[in-house]
């Protein structure tokens, strides 16, 4: 595992934005597996701005939601679907076909879910994987205490998750919903390149639970650990409580030119 320490999130999200725009050129039938929350923001800041002066195409790629509330109208603005077509479909250039989430309007959920994982499976699997941790530990709606060989199936968010989330409810926990689908953390394990962002000190500790602590359900972010190739982009405030805050800073100042993240 690699952890970045970057200035602020504007940094980190250029330098995340670099990294999948040298997949897409390289390989232009990649996949690309995509967070939402204020987490993944200024990387699609970039990758608009990137793709608004022509240096990268998503015409050919595909992407693949990591979650969904469940029970919300269809079109709902703060929908994952929705948040997601505002950020990345509108600004770049997918085929809005070729980017796809768990149905959480369908009236079979069960059968809503095993349709999305066989349809990450087709699609070769996800080549670069955005992920967010909540204060709590959860990456995707992982929630703690859930299995880390999960498959995308229903799940409960916690309460201190739906106040969080509140904020894009106009600030009524009461809004947001209890039920979501989200990929398991097995799913999520099986992207060749998993990229968690994490900005503010409200992340430190959970941030530090996952990268140093031991491999847990009760921190689903810890899963991490598991898979050969993780980077980690944060700030110094979420980085805050990192014992081996000086490894890592070390290690970025002595990485090789060619070597990419
Ligand atoms: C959202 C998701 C969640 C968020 C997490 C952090 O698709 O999977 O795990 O990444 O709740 O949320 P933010 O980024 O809003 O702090």
């Amino acid at each position: 595992m690699e952890v970045v320490i970057v200035d602020d999130r504007s940094q980190g999200g250029q330098m995340v934005s670099s990294a999948i725009c040298s997949r897409f050129k390289l390989e232009p039938l990649s996949v690309l597996g995509l967070a939402t929350g204020s987490s993944p923001e200024p990387v699609y800041d970039d990758l608009a701005a990137r793709y608004a002066k022509g240096e990268v195409s998503f015409r050919r790629g595909q992407a693949f939601l990591l979650d969904e509330y469940v029970g919300l109208p269809s079109g709902h603005p703060e929908s994952y679907r929705a948040v997601i077509e505002r950020q990345v479909v509108d600004r770049l250039d997918f085929e809005p076909t070729s980017v796809r989430g768990p149905d959480g309007a369908a009236t079979d959920l069960t059968a809503a879910c095993a349709t999305y994982e066989a349809a990450i499976a087709e699609a070769g699997g996800v080549s670069i994987q955005l992920l967010g941790i909540g204060s709590d530990g959860h990456i995707g709606f992982n929630e703690p205490g859930s299995s880390l060989a999960s498959r995308t199936r229903i799940k409960t968010l916690t309460a201190d998750t739906r106040r969080a989330n509140s904020r894009f409810f106009h600030g009524d926990p009461g809004a947001v919903p209890h039920h979501v689908i989200t990929q398991g953390i097995g799913t999520i394990l099986r992207a060749r390149h998993l990229i968690l962002l994490a900005w503010g000190t409200d992340k430190a500790e959970a941030l530090a639970s996952a990268i140093e602590g031991p491999v847990t359900a009760s921190i689903p972010a810890s899963a991490l650990q598991l898979h050969p190739h993780v980077t980690v982009v944060a700030d110094h405030e979420a980085t805050s409580r990192l014992t081996r805050l000086d490894y890592y800073l070390e290690t970025w100042r002595a990485k090789p030119e060619w070597q990419t993240i």
